[in-house]
This record gives structure tokens, C-alpha cells and sequence, in this order.
């Protein structure tokens, strides 16, 4: 299966369109992340009350975390317009003046992987940000000429995997910078049942439980698995979502206790067994099991952080205690 394609890939994936359905719409429906949720409540509010667009918002974490979702939340609290476009989609600076003269007056302009923008299109973009105005040259040669075109205020939204890919004076024009984190256990159990509801699939609280654990800390991952997991109860003669469906479920697609796959085993036993534990560099595992420094870092490295397995150190990765356990290595005393 190539890594494209797996359940367990936070990526958004053209089958999971079906979770839009799903997504919060408001901020009082939005669980977890709450440091975020009640920063963004007041800056929404102050925003508001003044009646000015909110300061331009920087999102950062890994993919499936809600960073689409959160922008239309902000969009929807501040009963604004959003516009949605993504990094790569911008190629000129046409496109990006199209898009910003179209705004109205507060609306969000969202995009997403904004790592991804060209150096050209990024500068025009600071002054859009910073001065709300675009400089266009028009003509070429000696008869060229820059206009100045003004812009309503808007906020913009921007979403990346990779805030260290982000230049710095892009980065320094946001005032609101928001890191999403890994969602708890907790948190993704209370997700799958809202999600369970709103799909009409009976659930009990340790069915919701089991999903959420093997769920990398991801809603999107939690849902798709909940969609298969609902496959099987349905099979097993239309039961609700139990602890024991739940588990069945998951051990067929390969979704071990801990939420881990093969991928994430042959990470750790890379570390493990061929580089006696660590420290070893990203780009050694990286090359050593075929895979791309990005995948590792941004997909498979922060739910090994989060369980405890990996530890990232100046020198390289270390594979904890509890990684040796998990695959039933002894650890060595002198580690
Ligand atoms: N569905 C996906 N993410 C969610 C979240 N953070 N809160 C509620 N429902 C969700």
C-alpha cells in the first residue's frame, strides 16, 4: 500500500469529503485544542466590537488536526465571507491580485500550505498584509509603471504543516500565531461520539474509547476509522459500536493498541535494531526505509513523540524504554 492511501495518514484524502459534514461550525461546537479556542473567542469579540478585521492568523500542526475547519469557524463568528485557496493554486501574481480585489470589507482569505507560496507571490503579499494596498507593474520596459491599488482590510488565514518553512517576514506579519497540538484520547472520544450522532451509528462510550485511542491524535483519522469500524458493526448484525467491534475492526485494517501501523514499527525498529537505539538523523531513517524526511517528520515522528517512543534530541532520534517494550526488546543498560 503506498503511503498515499492509509488510514492512518492525517493528509486530506478525496474520499474523505463525506467528513465536511462533520466539521463544527461554531466555536461553542468545537472540541478540544482550548488554548487556541478561547484565544481566538476574544480576539474574535475584540475584533468585532471594534469592527475591524481580525489581525491575520498563522495555523501550524500536523495535517487532520481542523486547521480548514477553524478558518471557517473564524469565518462564521465573525459573519464573514471566506475565501479558500491553497499555496501551490497561486501561481501569478495575477491570481493573487484577482483573489484579494474580490474580497469584501473584514473577509478571510484562507490559504492553506502556505509554505508552498513562490518568494515572488509572498512579497506581494506583504504589502497586501501589512499596507492592505498592491503594487501592480504595468507595461514592460521603459515604459513601465507601478500602480498602487487599494484593498478592503481583510484577515488573512494561513495553514501549514511546516511553520520552520515559513520565512520569517511572512511569519512576523501574523499577529495571531496558533500551533494545534495533538488531540487527547479524551478529546477524540467525545469527536468520534458527536461524529457517531450526527451520523446516526450507535456507539458505546468504550467503542468510542478504542477508536480514539488508535486514532494518532487526529479527528480526521479518528473519523475514517469510525466509518470502517461502523462497516464491520453493521456486518456483525447491525450491533452498536462495543469495545469488542471496535477492537476486532481495527486489528483487520492493521491498526495495532497503540494506534500504530507497519510504517511506524519499521521506524522504530530501524532506530532500534540497526542503529542500536540512536541517536540517528532523520535522513538516515529516512533513506534506510525508503521514505520521504517530510512523511516521517510531519506524518508518522509527532504520534511517536506523543506515545513516548521517540525522543527527538539535538543529535538524532532515540528510541525510549518504552519503544524497546513495545517491540519486545530488552533495553540495553548502557543506552
Ligand atoms: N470534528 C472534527 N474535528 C472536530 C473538533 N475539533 N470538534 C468537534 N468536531 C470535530
Amino acid at each position: 500500500m503506498s503511503s498515499e492511501d492509509r488510514i492512518i495518514m492525517g493528509q486530506e484524502q478525496e474520499a474523505d469529503v463525506w467528513q465536511y459534514s462533520l466539521r463544527p461550525r461554531r466555536l461553542v461546537e468545537y472540541i478540544g485544542q482550548e488554548p487556541i479556542i478561547k484565544n481566538l473567542s476574544v480576539f474574535i469579540k475584540a475584533a468585532d466590537e471594534r469592527n475591524e478585521a481580525l489581525d491575520h492568523v498563522l495555523l501550524f500542526g500536523p495535517p487532520g488536526l481542523g486547521k480548514t475547519t477553524l478558518a471557517n469557524i473564524i469565518a462564521n463568528e465573525l459573519n464573514v465571507n471566506i475565501r479558500i485557496t491553497s499555496g501551490p493554486a497561486i501561481e501569478r501574481q495575477g491570481d493573487l491580485a484577482a483573489i484579494l480585489t474580490n474580497l469584501g470589507d473584514n473577509d478571510v482569505l484562507f490559504i492553506d500550505e502556505i509554505h508552498r507560496l513562490s518568494k515572488t507571490i509572498e512579497e506581494v503579499l506583504y504589502s497586501a498584509m501589512e499596507d492592505f494596498a498592491l503594487d501592480i507593474i504595468i507595461g514592460k520596459g521603459p515604459s513601465a509603471r507601478s500602480v498602487r491599488l487599494d484593498l478592503p482590510k481583510f484577515t488573512l488565514i494561513g495553514a501549514t504543516t511546516r511553520a520552520g518553512a515559513i520565512a520569517a517576514p511572512l511569519r512576523d506579519r501574523f499577529g495571531v500565531l496558533c500551533r494545534l497540538e495533538l488531540y487527547k484520547p479524551n478529546e477524540l472520544e467525545m469527536i468520534i461520539i458527536r461524529a457517531a450522532e450526527i451520523l446516526g451509528v450507535p456507539i458505546d462510550s468504550a467503542g468510542a474509547n478504542e477508536i480514539a485511542r488508535r486514532s494518532r491524535g487526529t479527528p480526521r483519522i479518528a473519523n475514517r476509522l469510525l466509518k470502517r469500524v461502523r462497516d464491520f458493526a453493521q456486518v456483525f448484525g447491525n450491533v452498536a459500536i462495543n469495545q469488542e467491534i471496535a477492537k476486532k475492526a481495527l486489528k483487520n485494517l492493521e491498526v495495532d493498541e497503540y494506534g500504530l501501523d507497519r510504517n511506524d514499527k519499521r521506524i522504530l525498529e530501524t532506530i532500534v535494531k540497526i542503529f542500536a537505539g540512536g541517536p540517528v538523523g532523520v535522513e538516515t531513517i529516512a533513506a534506510a526505509i525508503s521514505e520521504e524526511v517530510t512523511t516521517i517528520e510531519d506524518v508518522y515522528e509527532p504520534f511517536l513523540m506523543q506515545l513516548g517512543l521517540v525522543q527527538r534530541t539535538p543529535r538524532g532520534r532515540i528510541a525510549t524504554n518504552e519503544a524497546y517494550k513495545y517491540l519486545g526488546i530488552p533495553y540495553p543498560e548502557k543506552v
